[in-house]
């Protein structure tokens, strides 16, 4: 009896011995100290001696049981221990590496072009003025006297607010003159740039898009004044002092008369031709190209926002900014803008 209980000894310290992890140990305890374990088994046989071996054996038993719970403690230090060693050699990080270099983005192409344009018009003090992408029809039409039965409605192809009724996603910025002059007496210098939007899409044209606008009123505005405020504006954006402007008649309800501004061609100044003779594709050799639409604001809106249309005169006109880009930076599709792919956001 007594060799068994010092051959369990012996068994269970070579187990420990070889315990690596936590687990093992735990498995060893119940191999020997389990209910099942070796420890009982042995115990069971104990009924048989007599009570002179009982006690003998009984004590070295205990003894034993002792001694053997005291190693596995100390196996359990010492694998924590081995753990903590360790650490050193497995979770070291060299402090004088360089760190990684965060990604830094810049402003999108369209951003820091409209900056540059209100830039500009600071310059020759017109402010900025705001209205809302979700437009009160009355703005986005009436006031800019174009009624609900008038087929110029029609040119703006209109998303309409579902179960809001009388409302639009403004489909150009024009309504941004009326909220500007309901607020402001003349004189009146203002430009907004924003989104706007419209049931159409092609290479040129993209169900939203941007617009600017700009409007001028005082006593004795005459088209004079919108006429070197437009080229002063083609120059200074393509950077091209050469740049003309020509007024071609047209029709904008809310301005009388209205036309179609054209510049020359920034790419190939107005000749048609590039070197060598190449042909400009721009402007399909003509030299010029359609830009903007712009009038002398119609009597009717000066009424309307309460301005007296016999004292005050203005002119007013609208472009979208898309398409000077386009222009100026030589892209040939309008979704490039928004498909924010970084190989081509990267190139501005
Ligand atoms: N709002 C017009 C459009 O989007 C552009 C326009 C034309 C604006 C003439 C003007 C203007 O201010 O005078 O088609």
């Amino acid at each position: 009896m007594q060799e068994k209980i010092q051959k369990l000894k012996v068994g269970m310290l070579a187990d420990l011995k070889v315990a690596l992890s936590e687990q093992t140990i735990k498995e060893v305890e119940v191999k020997y100290f389990g209910r099942q374990g070796l420890f009982n088994e042995i115990m069971k046989t104990l009924k048989d001696l007599s009570d002179e071996e009982k006690r003998t054996v009984g004590k070295l038993a205990n003894e034993t049981k002792k001694e053997l719970e005291s190693a596995s403690q100390k196996r359990y230090q010492e694998l924590e221990h081995e753990k903590l060693g360790s650490i050193a050699d497995d979770e070291w990080i060299d402090v004088t590496v360089p760190g990684k270099k965060p990604t830094v983005g810049h402003r999108h192409l369209l951003s820091k072009f409209i900056d540059d344009v209100e830039a500009l018009f600071a310059k020759m003090g017109f402010v900025l003025g705001e209205g809302p992408e979700v437009e009160k029809e009355f703005y986005n039409f009436d006031q800019l006297n174009i009624p609900e039965d008038h087929p110029a409605r029609d040119m703006h192809d209109t998303f309409w607010i579902k179960n809001l009724e009388k409302y639009v996603l403004r489909t150009h910025t024009s309504p941004v003159q009326i909220h500007h002059m309901e607020k402001t007496e003349p004189p009146v210098r203002v430009i907004s740039l924003g989104k706007t939007f419209r049931k159409d899409s092609d290479a040129t044209h993209s169900p939203m898009f941007h617009q600017l606008e700009g409007l001028m009123v005082d006593e004795n505005i005459s088209m004079a004044n919108l006429k070197s405020v437009m080229t002063h504006f083609f120059q200074q954006i393509f950077e091209d002092p050469t740049i003309k402007t020509r007024f071609r008649i047209s029709y904008f309800p809310f301005v009388e008369p209205g036309m179609e501004v054209d510049c020359t061609c920034p790419i190939c100044h107005g000749s048609g031709k590039l070197p060598d003779n190449v042909p400009c594709r721009l402007c399909k050799q003509c030299g010029w190209l359609e830009i903007a639409g712009a009038g002398m604001v119609h009597p009717q809106v000066l009424e309307n926002v309460g301005y007296d249309s016999e004292k005050y005169t203005g002119f007013a006109f609208g472009m979208g900014l898309e398409r000077m880009v386009m222009i100026k930076y030589r892209i040939n599709h309008m979704r490039l803008f928004f498909e924010n792919d970084l190989r081509f956001i990267n190139q501005f």
